[in-house]
Parts: structure tokens; sequence; C-alpha cells
């Protein structure tokens, strides 16, 4: 958070920034304060990091100082914020954990209208009464729906707070201290403190960048490389932020924050006429979407128009409306139009180079003028543009005749547009279908686009122009008619089109069943105890690998990786990056002393040896003092490839039959009999996208040499004892000396698992190479280039069913992109095979499973493992068959749902199943039935908008399903204080497994969680670990950190019976004096598994977690926006250990596979080379993307005999169930396309995007605007 005083207007104002794009020169007169500053675990926590911590909002903890600050912002400029002002604080925070719900949830104790029960009320939360239609709250007494209490929190006093720093504010009054001049190493920062000084230094140095917000500039100095010698930074210039009322508009200077442009905007809204201020909305609403608050706070508009970027939400409404600009240089200034003369090309402006924007004057509108803006984004906040539009229309007065029209659009050419032939060909007409209809077919010729153009998604972005001039059309006819003028009467059904969109705030209710009655206060089990280092998270001293403090002789490790897919090297020249500063170090595939080959399946190089097999293959590295010294040689070192023809898609690779062996098939009852018995047969298709998995901390390894061949590696890994093996390999020493050090993860879902392969060993080979250590944390573009996702599916099948819907036969191919190793395909195209059916019996059914080898980065494990990926495929034929039938989709999947005793394909018999009650209890809590006719009769009502819904179930098979690894070790020593330290073989990435495993040790010692403690998970106390995966982390180290705690207790047994009345301190003291061992290895085997494939029998799973999700959306059949309204989850994870953890993981993983069936897009050119590295590009759910109304409850009674304390896995089930987000969007869909004649089974494939539902939902206006015919041209981006 930056704090500066205003002299001018005597204030103190307070924002939060994004560290990494705030020049630390632009801080002078700053007060900074991080999240250290507020509180500490030492010394008081404040309520603020209290409340994210005690509501569970803290899950890997990565996220949560950004959260902390932002609430903190917030609160010190309004300690009575409304929920509105809360959500608006978030816009730019992401979390890849919680799902948010528990954030929000904690935040709104701080609001003045969010004061919530907290679920004390009688019926659950205040917000929402979860128990519809269940037997009533006084029959379910141990009912519980608070997982924190209100009375914990310490009260929020803002007289508490730091002050400003007074010498700061002394210094502030008489600011104008003279200007400033920093010199680094590649750039020099002046500051001037006059007008005339920053248009003298403009004048003297043309080529200079202004800097105000460093949002631009920013991101193009970090990530496309650009040097800009000199910058001018007119900040302290009070005339460039300066606002002024003018008798027919308002001035803003240009380096007005966009914070302030909106604050000045709203006032005028309130006091003005509403006629005069159309522009003004539709900048304000063109501003609630732009970027985050934290954006916002520092991005000036005269930043946003001299960018010139084609996506700038503001200058199409500048354009529109008629803004005019002042252009200033040392000898006077001049004004400009901003029409279609002021952007000259691709980011090119018509000022001049010595010339500065001084201010920009934007208009009030006229009597008859209307103005709307629209913007389309993927993800609705803090998202850039796909196509973003302006239009203003001025009316003879009174009249509804068009005397000016203004179309702006930008996303559709390299600069801003103005459609002036439709303009031009509608002026003098009647605003009505006429005019519609001329106007749609003008536009769908003028608005063109090349079928290869950048950004893709033509087809989308030419109907988008269309579809958003009808929601203008129709939102101009209402105001028209408002005013009196008679115009064309338009049906009710259409004006859902034109309403805006507006966020509601989201309730949610969570409920589990409370531990039994008489279950002792010390016993912790079973209740909702909050994850142990969520407090260090929130204050910012919970340490992370990259927070190891940097050691004497450090160096800093970066990357060389391939630009080509598939290549032969044929030089690599160092000689220029070799000059650079700081440089130490290169190494490349020969300077590996062991063995340079690596891999799950070994068939990875350490290095690139000859040839490279993807975009961001590891070719060498590059060791310097400084990460931006040794950044920027590595891109300074010049390789010469030979290209070979590379095979990117899934579909290239079945052409090429380019698959890796074995191809698997599961196979059971009688596949011909089955489709001779069927009534229907039908064929489909799906595409089931990739995900990234946005871990907030990316890979990072620190390796330090020490004696005797020894390493000691500090790694954000899920699997410390494969990157022992790794390292140990490439080092060519033995496992014994090679130790790996893991504290806790910023996240890992699966991408920490088998890739630490690409960073650990290469950073341990240069720590050896230099005996100095040497650290790497990826760079997220890097992050997200190297070391893969999950895998692309392409899902084909044959389905054969019964008139009353019942499947009878199955014929299923996957093939999944595997990328240019095996690595863990293999077991993940398995568990997609033991998923096809999801919960679903199918008597006569085949899989197969096709591994894809394509020049892409190897992917990898990904919660859910190719489980969701089949079971989505099974989601994909069971709605084709209601379809085809034409019955509800609920019906069929009922109708098909396993029964108690059925026996899946591969043979196993289904016990202790809860899928029918998850099911029963999901529909009456959701109250589907009357959600299913409301959104009837809503679908009927509305033509632009449709409502759908969807219930979907997951059965999620649990054990690895590679047998060794269904093992665990456990290491308990209890010291002489009766304190305990508790090792085990699992690793802390957010999910709590910690917490669990001290509830654990706690209620089988019989002490409290507050004597036993956990360091951290290291290779020299548990060894030989399984990597902390598939969802068996609390069964398999549950189960032997108890045995372990129990051979404790028995060893403590003779002095508890000799002093029965002793304390835990007084046996431990009496046991150690008797010489009795007080430390104890647990091991734990999952038993009887063994299943095997060559003859489909053997046990696979140890058992299953089950679930069942009801979701209701809302899809803008004009834009392909949807709202996600409501969720109902019943999940059951037996007895829960910690109802707080894992309503947690069922919130945070439903809102990951929300992310991956409706949002989260990775774009890949044709030539291998992946197109969205970094948020900015790629979409994770945010905040505005949590269900309006979200509701979860753990089933109850359900205890579980195969697993610790009767729990069940939690940590992968839930993500498959935010597949009824994607079937609720599909079944909207389906209304829409009724609307057009279209019905039956229908392809659309996953994510469903923005561009997917609008081009999905066919009508007048898709059909304007038809598809370029596939081999005609070369897309932008493949579908991999
Ligand atoms: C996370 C994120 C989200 C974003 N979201 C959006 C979005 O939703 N919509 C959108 O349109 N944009 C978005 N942007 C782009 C960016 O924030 C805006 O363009 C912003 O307004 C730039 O302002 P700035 O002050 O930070 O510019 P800076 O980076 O400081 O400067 C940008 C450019 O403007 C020039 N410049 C600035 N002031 C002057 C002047 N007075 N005279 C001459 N040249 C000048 C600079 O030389 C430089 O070339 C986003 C950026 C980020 C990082
Ligand atoms: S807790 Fe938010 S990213 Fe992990």
């Amino acid at each position: 958070m930056l704090s500066r005083y205003h002299p001018g207007t005597k204030q103190l104002l307070h924002h939060a920034v994004n560290a990494c794009l705030a020049p630390l020169c632009s801080l002078h007169m700053a007060a900074v304060t991080t999240v250290e500053g507020i509180g500490s675990v030492a010394r008081k926590v404040h309520p603020i990091q209290e409340r994210i911590a005690k509501c569970h909002g803290s899950q890997c903890g990565f996220c949560t100082p950004g959260m902390v600050m932002s609430m903190y912002a917030l609160l010190r400029n309004n300690p009575t914020p409304k929920m509105a002002d809360v959500e608006e604080a978030f816009q730019g925070n992401l979390c890849r954990c919680t799902g948010y719900r528990p954030i929000l949830q904690g935040y709104k104790t701080f609001s003045a209208d969010g004061e919530c029960c907290g679920g004390k009320e009688k019926n659950g939360c205040c917000m929402k009464n979860g128990n519809e239609g269940l037997q009533s709250s006084e029959e379910i007494t141990d009912e519980a729906t608070s997982l924190f209490n209100m009375e914990d929190f310490a009260p929020y006093d803002p007289t508490q707070e730091v002050i400003f720093p007074p010498e700061l504010m002394t210094l502030s009054k008489g600011q104008r201290s003279g200007s400033l001049c920093f010199h680094g190493e590649r750039a020099t920062w002046l500051q001037p403190t006059s007008l005339k000084e920053f248009l003298l230094l403009k004048w003297k140095h043309p080529e200079a960048r202004v800097v105000v917000g460093n949002t631009e500039v920013g991101i193009e100095v970090k990530l496309k490389n650009m040097v800009h010698p000199l910058i001018l930074a007119p900040a302290f210039i009070p005339e460039l932020s300066a606002v002024t009322h003018s008798e027919d508009g308002v001035v803003f200077s240009a380096a007005c924050t966009l914070s302030h442009v909106a604050a000045e905007l709203r006032k005028a809204v309130r006091t003005l006429p509403p006629h005069q201020t159309e522009v003004f909305l539709a900048i304000l609403e063109q501003l609630r979407w732009f970027a985050g608050l934290q954006i916002r706070n520092v991005a000036a508009v005269g930043g946003n128009i001299m960018t010139a970027s084609p996506i700038s939400d503001l200058n199409p409404v500048f354009m529109a409306a008629g803004c005019k600009l002042t252009l200033m240089d040392k000898d006077g200034s001049r004004e400009v139009q901003m029409d279609d003369s002021f952007f000259t090309g691709y980011r090119k402006t018509a000022v001049r180079p010595q010339e500065v924007l001084f201010s920009i004057h934007i208009p009030y509108s006229k009597k008859s003028q209307f103005v709307s803006a629209f913007k389309q984004s993927p993800r609705r906040e803090d998202d850039i543009s796909i196509v973003t539009t302006a239009m203003s229309v001025t009316f003879t007065p009174g009249t509804d005749v068009v005397e000016d029209l203004k179309l702006s659009y930008g996303g559709m050419a390299p600069i801003t547009v103005l459609a002036k032939k439709t303009a031009n060909k509608l002026l003098g007409r009647r605003w009505g279908e006429e005019l519609l209809q001329e106007a749609c077919s003008s536009l769908a010729e003028e608005m063109t686009l090349d079928p290869s153009a950048p950004g893709g998604m033509v087809t989308y972005r030419r109907t988008l122009t269309l579809s958003l001039f009808y929601k203008f059309y129709l939102t101009v006819l209402q105001k028209l008619r408002l005013q009196g003028v008679r115009v064309q009467e338009v049906g009710s059904e259409c004006l859902s089109a034109t309403q805006v969109y507006h966020q509601e705030t989201p309730s949610s209710v969570q409920i589990y069943q409370a531990v039994p009655k008489g279950q002792s206060q010390d016993d912790v089990v079973g209740r909702p105890m909050m994850h142990l280092s969520a407090l260090k998270q929130a204050t910012g001293e919970a340490v992370y690998c990259d927070d190891v403090p940097m050691y004497e002789n450090e160096l800093y490790l970066a990357l060389i990786t391939s630009t080509k897919a598939h290549a032969r090297i044929l030089s690599v020249d160092v000689s220029a990056a070799e000059g650079f500063p700081g440089v130490v170090s290169f190494l490349f595939a020969d300077d590996v002393p062991g063995s340079n080959v690596t891999g799950m399946r070994q068939d990875e190089t350490v290095f690139a040896d000859g040839q490279v097999t993807c975009v961001g293959h590891i070719i060498g590295a590059v060791v310097a003092d400084t990460q931006i010294h040794a950044q920027r040689a590595a891109k300074a070192v010049k390789i010469q490839y030979e290209e070979l023809q590379p095979v990117i898609t899934i579909q290239e690779a079945i052409a090429a039959r380019s698959f890796y062996e074995p191809i698997r098939t599961i196979q059971n009852g009688d596949l011909e009999a089955g489709f001779k018995q069927a009534e229907h047969i039908l064929e489909g298709k799906i595409h089931i996208g990739g995900q990234e998995h946005f871990y907030l901390e990316t890979h990072v390894t620190l390796a330090v040499p020490r004696e005797d061949d020894e390493m000691e590696l500090f790694v954000s890994t899920q699997a410390p004892s494969d990157s022992q093996a790794f390292v140990a390999k490439a080092l060519g020493v033995s496992a014994n000396k090679v130790l790996i050090r893991v504290k806790r993860l910023g996240g890992g879902f699966g991408g920490k698992e088998s890739r630490t392969i690409v960073l650990s060993p290469v950073v341990a080979l240069a720590a050896n190479k230099l005996k100095r250590p040497v650290r790497c944390m990826l760079d997220r573009d890097e992050d997200m280039l190297i070391t893969g996702g999950r895998h692309p599916f392409y899902g084909k099948y044959k389905v054969g069913f019964l008139n009353s819907g019942k499947v009878v036969a199955l014929d299923v191919s996957f093939y999944s992109n595997a990328g240019n190793s095996l690595d863990l395909s293999q077991a993940i195209m398995e568990r997609a095979l033991f998923h096809m059916e999801n919960s679903y019996r199918v008597p006569n059914i085949r899989g197969q499973g096709f591994m894809c080898r394509t020049n892409l980065p190897t992917n990898t494990a990904f919660r859910g493992f190719g489980g969701p990926q089949g079971m989505m495929v099974a989601e994909s034929w069971i709605t084709d068959v209601a379809h085809s039938l034409g019955r509800s989709a609920e019906e069929v999947r009922r109708f098909n749902l396993y029964l108690e005793g059925e026996s899946t394909p591969y043979n196993q018999i289904l016990h202790g199943l809860t899928l029918d009650r998850c099911w029963d209890e999901c529909l009456s809590r959701s109250g589907y039935e009357q959600r299913r006719a409301a959104a009837q009769l809503y679908n009927r009502q509305n033509r632009w908008t449709k409502r759908g819904l969807a219930v979907v179930p997951t059965k999620f098979g649990i054990s690895f399903t590679v047998n060794f690894l269904n093992q665990a070790g456990a290491l308990v020593h209890v010291y002489r204080d009766g304190s305990v330290l508790l090792n085990h073989g699992g690793t802390e990435m957010g999910q709590g497994l910690h917490t669990k495993m001290v509830q654990v040790a706690s209620r089988v010692l019989g002490v409290p969680c507050s004597k036993i403690h956990i360091s951290e998970t290291s290779t020299n106390t548990v060894i030989n670990t399984s990597p902390t995966a598939a969802s068996v982390s609390s069964d398999l180290n549950g189960a032997a950190v108890q045995n372990a705690c129990e051979i404790l207790q028995k060893r403590l047994e003779p002095f508890k019976a000799q002093n029965p009345k002793g304390s835990w301190e007084d046996w431990v003291k009496a046991a150690y004096f008797d010489r009795v061992s007080l430390s104890a290895n647990g091991f734990y085997r999952t038993p009887d598994l063994g299943y095997d494939f060559e003859t489909n029998s053997g046990r696979l799973f140890h058992y299953y977690s089950y679930g069942v999700a009801c979701s209701e959306v809302e899809i803008d059949c004009l834009t392909g926006a949807h709202k996600n309204l409501s969720t109902t989850i019943v999940m059951d994870v037996g007895r829960s250990l910690n109802p707080a953890i894992d309503i947690g993981q069922v919130e945070g993983g439903f809102m990951q596979g929300l992310g991956l069936f409706t949002l989260e897009e990775l774009q890949y050119s044709p030539q291998g080379v992946l197109l969205t590295r970094g948020p900015g590009s790629y979409k994770i759910p945010a905040f505005g993307d949590i269900p309006t109304e979200l509701s979860v409850s753990l089933l109850r009674d359900a205890p579980n005999d195969k697993a610790i304390f009767a729990s069940k896995a939690v940590g992968e089930p839930p993500l498959f169930l935010a597949a009824s987000i994607f079937y609720a969007i599909k079944d909207a869909i389906s209304a829409a396309r009724e609307e057009s004649g279209l019905t039956g089974p229908f392809r659309l494939d996953s994510p469903a995007s923005t561009e997917r539902i609008r081009n999905a939902c066919s009508d007048r206006f898709t059909k304007l605007c038809p598809p370029a015919e596939a081999g005609t041209f070369r897309p932008w981006s493949v579908q991999v």
C-alpha cells in the first residue's frame, strides 16, 4: 500500500498497488506499508490478518498478503465499506486455492451491509436457507453450519493504525523540492516538477518514454524485453493531474489516474442533468471492468490514450464521443480531435515525438444523444477485451431520425476504428428494424477480419460487432420511448438483452456434521480447526522456498530454452552473452557429470542434446550474480536451428499415428450384443482443453553444495524423493548425498509432482560446478512455457441406448496430448479410462486410450489426473442421449446411476455407494424442481438471455493406480519436555495436510495440538516417500502417523499405569529415565490392492469418494458471457477430519474445475508456441466467478471404514463437479438454439468460453458472419 499526503487537498491517500509494476523511483514521497508492517504473530496480528486466517481464507497462503493489503488499503480509506467496495477492492487479486468464498466471507465482517450471521441462524446462514426440503433442523441436531466464531475476532479499531511518517508529512507539505534524477544500470529516470521543465526535457529527448502508472511500460520492459534508456516521470507536476470543468464538458489532465477520473465522473453524474452525462456513464461502465483497482489507482488516462492499444477500452468511447486532446511542446499547444486520424498505426498516434499529451476534453452529451459502451472479454473482471466498442447516436430532436452516428470498435483492426461506412449509410434513417438490418449487413461487410488475424476468434469477433450494435439498438429504442418519441415496438422478451451486468454479492452456506456429543474438547478430530500456518501466512511470516535468506556467495540461474518446437541444434553462441555484466558461467549437456538422461520414464534430457522437441525445451543455463543479469544473458545466447516438421495437435498426431505405447484398452460385457440390443445409437465427439496449474508460487530451487559431494536443496516440490533421485542421477552421486527440504509450497495441484525434473537437477548441477549456492525461481512466463499442464483430451464415442434412456453399450476412445515425453501420461490415461463411465452403469463397454506424442512441453499431473477428462466425455454422451430422446438430462443421469453392488468396467464391485444419497440430497437442497420450472418460464419470456441447469455426479477412485506408491512413512519424536516433533512423507501445499496430521497425532497420543510441531518435509527424516498426490496423502500419511503414535503410546503405557494421575510430561520423563526410546517410525501400505490390466482383474481402488452438484447459469446469447447463478454441492468425504479444510478443498477444487471447463484457455500457435504466458492472457477464475449462491454440504452419517478415523479423500474428487456449470451452460445454449429451430445433440468443446457459447447460439447475427473454410488459411492459434 502506498500512502501520500496531498498538500493541495490536505488529504492523505492510500492505494493498493501492484508491487511488480511500481518502479522504485516513483515511490519518492510515498510511505510504503507491507503486510509485515501491519501485524505479526510474534507481536499482534491485525484484525484483517486474523479474520482471513480464522475464516479459512488462507490455504497455501501465497496470495494471502496481497488479499490482506487490498483489504487494508480499503479500510484505511473507508473504515465502513459496503460489500460492493470490498468486491471492487479484490478485482485485481487472484487465489488458486480457496475458491474465494472464505476470503469474502471473512471480510464481509468488516462491511457495513454485510453483517452475516456467520451461519448461526437456525436454518444455516442468514443469506440462504440451506435446508430446503430436508428434515427440519430440530430433527438434525448435529448439523453445523459455522466454520468460525465471530466472537473470536478482535474488534477493528481504525484509530489504532500506523500513522503517516511525520517527517514525510513535513517533506510533502513543502513538496516543490526540485526535480529528481536516478541513474540505473540501463536507464535514467528524470522527474521534473514543472510543466516547463517537462516540456523542455521532452524537446531535448524526443525518444524518452513518459511514465505515469508504468502499467504499460512496465509490461514492455518486463515481458517484451524492451529497453527505455530515458524515462520522464511527470507525476509531481500539478497541472498534469488537474481536473477542470468547462461549459461543455470536463477536462482531465493526462496524468489523472483512472480511479481519479472515475471519482470525478461519478460526482458529475450525481450533479448534472442526466442527458448531459451519457458519455460519462459510458466511460464509467468501461472503467468498471478496466483492469483491477490496483491498476486503476496508478494508471493514467493519458497512458491509455498514448499507448494506442487496439483493445484500449477508453479510446472507443473517446472517439465516439468526439473528445478533444490538447498536445503540448515547449513552444505551445495544439488541439486535435480524437477521430480516426489520431491513431496512425499499430500503437502509433499523430502526436509528434517532441510533444506530450496534456489533457483530454470529454464533452457533455446533448439532449437527443445516446451513448453506450460495451466490453467483451473472456473473464468479466480484470481482463483485456476481445472486442470493445462505444456507440453514440444523435437524433433530430423529438424524432427517431438519425442525425449523427458514431460506431467505434476496438479489437477489430490494429487500431481503434470507426465504422464510418455503416454510420454514414444510416444517417437520416429512422431507428427501426429496417435500420437494424441494414446496419448489420453493412457492419458484417465493413468490420471484416482476416481469418488469420492475431488474437484469433475471428468469427466471434465479427459476430460481436453486430450483436453489440443490436444491444445498442434496443437500448436506444427504450430510451427514445422514455422520452416520448414514437418508435417501433420491441417485444418484452428482447429487453433482457439491454440489461447492464451487475454483480450480486455472493451468499453461501456450508453444512457439515458436528462431532458426536460427548467428544472431548481436547479431541480436535472432526472440528473445523484453522490451518496451522494460516496466521503466519496472513502476516507474511510464513517462509516459502524463495524466502530462504540469501547465502553469502550465492548465484542466480536462468534457463536457455528452445524457441522451436522441433529442430536440430546447429550451433549455440554465447559470445555476446559472455560479456554481459555479472555472468559467471554457462551450462550445457556436456557439463553433466552424471547422467543427462532424466524424466519419470527416462525419456527426457536435463539439457537438450543435439535436438529440441518443444518450445521451452531446456538447452542450457546461465549463472550470474543476480537474477536480472542471468536473465539478460540467457536472452542474448544465440542458437541456430535446422527446423524439423513438428506435430502439435491431437488431430495431427492421429493423422501421423504419433502415439506412445501402450495403447490401453478396458473392455467389459459384450459390445456387439450391447449395440444390437440398443434401440438408438449415436456418435459424438468432444475436445477438452488443457489447463495451466497457475500455482501462485512458481517452480523454485535453491541448491547449496556441502562437503563430501553432499548437496542440500530447498525445493518447492510435491515429490521430495523423486527430486532427490533426479538430482542424484544428474550429479552422478548416490541418493544419500542429496537432501531435499520442503517447508511449504505456494500451491502445487500436481504441477510440482514430476516436473521439478526440469529445474532442480539444473540448479544442482550449477551449484556443483561452481561450488557455490545457486538459486532459481521461474518467472511466470517461463513456468507456463516450460512445465506443462493438464493434458488436453479428445474423446470420440458411440453410445447405444434404449427408449427408456438406459445406456446399454459404449465404445469410447480417448486421445490425450502427452507432449514430448511420457512423464505421467500413461497413468493419467489409465485414470481417464477408469473414469470413462463416471457414475453410470454401462453393461457393455470398451474404452481405448491413445497418448499422442507431440512437440509440446510434456503434459503432466493436475488435480484429478485424467479422471475429470474421462468423466467429461461421459457427461457429453449422457447429455446427447437425453437430447436425442428429448428427455431431461437429469432424468437420464439418475436412471443410469450405479446401484450398490454393481460392478465397474474394471470389475470392481461398488460397496458403500452413497451416490443416490448425494443425488437426492443435492436435488432437494438446491430446490431443483422449482429452479427448473422457473428457468423454463424465464426462457419462454426472454429471447436473448437463457437459463440452464445441470446436475452432475462424480465417483472418484481413491488409490494411486501405480500400486507401489500406496505406502507412507512417519517419524515421530517425543522430546524430554513432552513436545512432539512430527515428520511424515507428505508436503504441505495449502491443502492442510500438516494440520490434519497434527490432529491425528493429537488424538492418538492424547496431547493437545500445541505440543505437536511439524517443521518440514525432508528426505533425511522420512525416506522413499510417494508424491503428495492422488488425494491419498491424508489416508496414507495419516495411517503412518497413527502407527508411529500408537507405537509410542504402547511404550508409554507402563508409565501411565504406574502413575495414572500423572501428566503427559511425567510419563515422557519417566520413560526417558527408564531408557525407553521416544522416537518411532510408522509405516502404512494400503491393503489388498493389485489390479492387472492384462486380465482386467484385481482390486484397483481402495474406495471411492462421491459427490453431486447442481448448478444454474444464465447466458447472454448475444455475447456468450455467462453468470454462475447457483451451485449446490453435496460431497461424501466420510467422517471429515476437519470440515473447514475439507469444505475448503471442495470449494477450491470446484473453482479450479470451473476454470477448466468455462474459462481457462491455453492458446498455441500452429508452430507450437504458447501464446498465453501470464495472467494478462490466461484467465483463472476471479472473485466475480463464484456462483451467486453457493451451498456446500458434507454428506452426514457416511463413515468410511477404509481410511483414517473414517474419513475420505477430498483433494481431487470435487473438481469434476464444476462440470455441472459446463452442462448447465450447454442446457442454456440448447434453449437458445431451439429459438432458431435447432434441436437434438450438438457438440460443445471445453472450456465453454464466451466464444464457444456465442458461436453455438446460432441466430440471425451469426449467419451474417460465416467462418472461413477450414484449410484455406493458417489460424492464429490451434486447438491442441
Ligand atoms: C493488469 C493490467 C490490466 C490492464 N487492463 C486494461 C483494461 O482492462 N483495459 C485497457 O484499456 N487497458 C488495460 N491495461 C493497460 C494499461 O493499464 C492502460 O493502458 C493504462 O491506462 C496505461 O497508463 P499508465 O499511466 O500506466 O501508462 P504508462 O505505462 O506510464 O505509459 C504508457 C504509455 O503512454 C505514454 N504516455 C503516458 N503519458 C503520456 C503523456 N502525457 N504524453 C505522452 N505520452 C504519454 C508513455 O510514454 C507510454 O508509452 C491493463 C494493464 C495491466 C498491467
Ligand atoms: S491460498 Fe490463495 S493461492 Fe493459495
